[in-house]
């Protein structure tokens, strides 16, 4: 990337401003939620939709690789009058063959925290690597991750505390909401080939309790900006060699799809308490 990554999501949050055709010159956005596979279905619960952008129309965005991932930002209006960015599908670090890199996967969320955004909601499809208290199509708080996609979207001697990555004030306000709900550890491999039995074997060992090939990164450059950040999993199957059957990314989806509803519930009562 030719430019400063940060000039470049100032650019694209002035874009984003325009093309979102509201008066929000003082309060901006409150929140931005980061739709992972599976959960794009959800969106419509959030709000009323005002406008929705492609990724293409703004500088540094690229449309996403995946199928199902989406491609576009809603911008919504919230039961309670707020405004929440809704970025219907993500870029991964497996899809940056380019050079541009991490910093393609996080120039949604610098554009969010230049948009004035204080608050990120990150979801994301995960594998299970609990199957004895996880059920497929549960929503899982992530409470902490492993990063082991070997990248890091911070460069040169910036040194950022991550003792709390993901918000604990934010994690309580979920739970008062839903107290089934569960805590894990997120772990994060670059993909896009799913793991192996011997490296789920590896991961719960280490303590992990979900795996996926998102979110951490963007976790991180969301600390960077200061945002606080929810995390949220969805538990589309169990790690590979778990349960015995391979794994495949439609699977994926259609736990998504057939668990639409509740997840859309929880994050319309989420977003007006944030
Ligand atoms: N592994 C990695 N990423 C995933 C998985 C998985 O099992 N399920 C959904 N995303």
């Amino acid at each position: 990337m030719s430019k400063d990554p940060y000039t470049l999501a100032g650019e694209a949050a002035a874009a984003l401003r325009a093309a979102a055709g509201l008066d929000l010159s003082d309060a901006a956005f409150d929140v931005a939620f980061v739709m992972g596979s599976g959960w794009v279905p959800a969106a419509d619960a959030i709000g009323e939709t005002v406008r929705e952008i492609p990724f293409t129309d703004l500088p540094g965005f690229r449309a996403p690789a995946v199928a199902g991932h989406g491609g576009k930002i809603r911008v919504v209006r919230t039961a309670a009058g707020r405004h929440a960015l809704i970025f219907l599908g993500r870029t991964h670090l497996y899809e940056s063959p380019s050079g541009l890199g991490v910093d393609a996967v996080v120039h949604g969320v610098r554009t969010a925290a230049a948009a004035g955004v204080r608050t990120l909601v990150l979801t994301n499809a995960a594998g299970g690597l609990r199957p004895e208290t996880q059920n497929v199509g549960d929503p899982v708080l992530i409470s902490d991750h492993i990063n082991l996609t070997g990248a890091n979207p911070i460069t040169g001697t910036t040194f950022i505390d991550l003792t709390e990555v993901y918000s604990r004030r934010l994690r309580a306000l979920v739970r008062e909401i839903d107290p089934t709900l569960a805590e894990g550890v997120y772990v994060a491999f670059r993909g896009p080939t799913y793991e192996t039995p011997a490296e789920i074997r590896m991961l719960r060992t280490l303590g992990g309790d979900m795996i996926g090939m998102s979110t951490v990164l963007e976790a991180i450059a969301a600390r960077e900006a200061n945002l606080d950040v929810l995390g949220i999993s969805l538990v589309t199957n169990p790690g590979a060699g778990l349960s015995g059957e391979p794994l495949n990314h439609e699977e994926v989806l259609e736990v998504g799809r057939a668990t639409a509803a509740r997840m859309g519930v929880l994050l319309a009562k989420v977003v007006d308490r944030l």
